[in-house]
């Protein structure tokens, strides 16, 4: 079951907005054209040959543009990187008369911002792929590379468990909408007040319903990590939480750090994930990260072949309703 999926007149996906705008089978075809991607990055480079991909990036990142840039150039293309001041927005355009004008010259756009609805109103009114590149709500291009590297590791992904400690925020949501459709038993342990989106959870407990795979929340970061195949957390205070929340984000979230002895309890062989940036000493300690158990360094060079194939699949209209 897809929500909220933006389907275009011959049944094909145009946008990916979030990670449950895909059905199983999408999921699995962006998966599988992103390790031939890997294998052969150049394999595709007359794709997007004479055309630009406008990328809108009104918050900071490091991995997410980079990767997108060389994913564009690897597919022939060029990259326009712009910034909040370079649009006319910022001096009251409207979302759908950017839109509609950038669609008019580019082959797709990928936006990173605040407002889910924002990005929402740009896919409406753009003619192109619009792909979200984080927003307060989601983040399904970091979710496409954890389970690629998810599956490097396993293989198949049905059956296992990954526990999710910290903040509910982006990254969870869009972690528990993969889970749901790849079949991925998933824990969240959060502070209370910290939940993931219900609207997601309810979502994607629907998804799993078909998928067997199970959606737990709790408030216990030990009983959470027990038995988990691969321990997951993020930043506490992510990018548009105001900074005054800081001091009670750090004393909430304490109990929730992933350290050695909180790796411990999980599977001997359990992997470690974060998606980066990492505020070290805060949800991880250095002896995690940097530690044999840690993944999140393949976790970022994984952005790219699946960005590749997520680029090639909307474009190709490979993603059916
Ligand atoms: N993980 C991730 O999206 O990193 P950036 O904020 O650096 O893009
Ligand atoms: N949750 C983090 C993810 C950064 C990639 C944030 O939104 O800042």
């Amino acid at each position: 079951m897809s929500v909220n999926v933006a389907i275009d007149r011959r049944g094909e996906l145009k946008d990916m907005l979030r990670i449950s705008d895909l059905n199983r089978g999408g999921l699995l075809t962006i998966l599988d054209a992103a390790k031939r991607f890997k294998q052969a990055p150049m394999s595709k480079l007359g794709l997007l040959e004479g055309e630009t991909v406008v990328l809108y990036f009104n918050k900071p990142s490091t991995r997410t543009r980079i990767s997108f840039e060389t994913a564009i150039a690897r597919l022939g293309g060029v990259p326009l990187s712009v910034g909040p001041r370079e649009l006319q927005l910022d001096r009251g355009e409207s979302i759908e008369d950017t839109a509609r004008v950038i669609s008019a010259y580019a082959r797709a756009f990928v936006i990173r911002t605040f407002s889910d609805d924002d990005v929402r109103r740009f896919a409406a009114h753009s003619s192109i792929p619009v792909i979200n590149a984080l927003t307060d709500r989601h983040h399904p291009c970091q979710v496409l590379g954890d389970l690629m590297t998810m599956q490097e590791i396993w293989g198949e992904l049905r059956g296992r468990r990954l526990t999710y400690v910290g903040d509910g925020d982006n990254v969870a949501n869009s972690l528990i909408e993969g889970c749901a459709l790849l079949g991925v038993d998933i824990t969240i342990a959060t502070p209370e007040g910290y939940e993931p989106d219900i609207g997601v959870v309810k979502s994607a407990r629907e998804i799993a319903s078909t998928s067997g795979a199970r959606i737990e929340l709790m408030q216990d970061p030990i009983k959470a990590v027990q038995g988990a195949d691969a321990v997951y957390t993020d930043v506490w205070l992510s990018m548009g939480v105001p900074d005054d929340e800081r001091q009670k984000r750090m004393r909430d979230f304490a109990p929730f750090q992933v350290n050695a002895s909180l790796m411990a309890r999980a599977q001997p062989d359990a992997v470690f994930m974060h998606c980066l940036p990492a505020h070290r000493g805060e949800e991880v300690t250095d002896e995690v990260i940097d530690g044999p158990q840690s993944r999140v360094l393949p976790q970022a060079a994984n952005r790219l072949p699946t960005e590749q194939a997520l680029l090639w699949a909307l474009i190709t209209g490979a993603l059916h309703e």
